[in-house]
């Protein structure tokens, strides 16, 4: 991929680039909670966007998506929001950097990869990652990693719209190989935990429906669960997210809530108490009860947070009565994109075969299927 990146670079403009790249992720669980200040537990994967880029003395920047075949040239004078939706992510760093004063330059650049947009595993943070990162490097800003993130962050929420928590592009820039990081996303302390599944392996199944965190949902939820916290200060005035909620303080108020409201807080606090209760059963090889809190999980972002959709939860139950299958849920934003489920190892193949084949019946598609390994964060080649 690497190559093909540069590759096209020098066709492109005649020169050799710096290259840079900076992983997707998987969640293996703690959905919807970054935003609530809770605990989140993701993994960067071998899957990436890859940066060929070089400044070039000029104000102007020209862009170029290798998989997309479309290019755009832009005054880096004028930053404003693209009617195509990819530049976006870019022009929303750049923004970012201008805003704290730091001036980016005018530069050429092809990136690329094998994220499959859309599928939950995080492309616009890895964009937004990737570029944040080879600024940082082409200009010597020297800004910190924890600035970084939260620039790539901001980008998204500011420039493109999804008010999205931190987890995404926390762990683009700070992956480890095999080992995934609980992250508290109200301190920002993390840990990082290996990841050794003994005779079974992550399998992310995709159900190629495009999810589209802007269309409003995302942002939605985001507020019900800011009203949530509303409520519960009335009767909990020390609290600020649901973060700092128990399940009990939850059940003793609940006839003050409308019950959206209080089906979404309820969620995000048990979601909270999975995280920590997973950490535990998968540093004690408890694999078993690892995966169980995945199912757990998927129930109450299916019935309680209602980000789900059919396809998933088709996905979700027909594994379930799969003795190879220990663990299942939905993975990142919803309403699409991918499963991530714990499947024995010499079961893998057989289990594929069978869920396509029942999901190619139900949809009339096949869903894909992806085998992750844990890779590092970002990173110049
Ligand atoms: C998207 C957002 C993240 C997080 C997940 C849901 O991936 O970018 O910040 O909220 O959804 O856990």
């Amino acid at each position: 991929m690497e190559n093909k990146i540069a590759q096209k670079f020098i066709e492109l403009y005649h020169t050799k680039p710096a290259i840079f790249k900076a992983p997707g992720r998987i969640n293996l669980i703690g959905e919807h909670t970054d935003y609530n200040d809770g605990f989140v537990f993701p993994a960067a994967i071998d899957k990436a966007i890859v940066l060929a880029i070089k400044l070039n003395n000029s104000n102007k920047a020209r862009l170029y998506a290798y998989d997309l075949k479309s290019e755009l040239e832009i005054n880096l004078d004028k930053i404003e929001k693209n009617n195509k939706e990819w530049p976006n992510y870019i022009l929303g760093v750049i923004d970012e950097l201008q805003k704290r004063g730091f001036n980016v330059n005018g530069f050429d650049c092809v990136f690329g990869g094998d994220i499959p947009l859309g599928a939950g595993l995080s492309s616009s943070a890895a964009l937004e990652t990737v570029f944040t990162f080879a600024f940082n490097k082409l200009h010597n800003f020297n800004i910190n990693f924890k600035e970084m993130i939260t620039i790539s962050q901001m980008a998204e929420v500011n420039f493109v719209g999804v008010k999205c928590g931190i987890m995404d592009q926390f762990i683009s820039f700070s992956g480890k190989k095999d080992k995934a990081i609980i992250l508290d996303c109200k301190t920002l302390e993390y840990e990082y935990k290996d990841v050794d599944l003994a005779d079974y392996s992550i399998v992310l199944i995709d159900t190629l429906v495009k999810h589209s965190l802007a269309s409003g949902e995302y942002n939605l939820r985001r507020q019900e669960c800011e009203k949530g916290v509303e409520i519960l200060k009335q009767f909990y005035p020390k609290i600020y997210s649901l973060r700092d909620v128990g399940i009990e303080q939850l059940e003793k108020v609940k006839s003050h809530f409308p019950e959206i409201i209080y089906k979404r807080c309820k969620y995000v606090i048990e979601e909270n108490k999975r995280v920590q209760d997973a950490g535990g059963f998968l540093e004690s090889a408890d694999i078993e009860n690892f995966g169980q809190k995945f199912f757990e999980s998927h129930e109450g972002l299916s019935k309680l947070y209602e980000v789900s959709c059919t396809e998933l939860d088709f996905l979700v139950e027909n594994v379930k009565k799969q003795d190879a299958v220990i663990g299942a849920r939905m993975m990142g934003g919803g309403f699409g994109g991918c499963t991530i489920n714990i499947v024995k190892n010499s079961q893998k193949e057989a289990v594929k075969t069978l869920i396509g084949e029942n999901y190619n019946q139900t949809f009339g598609h096949f869903p894909k299927f992806y085998d992750v390994k844990i890779e590092d964060g970002v990173k110049s080649i």
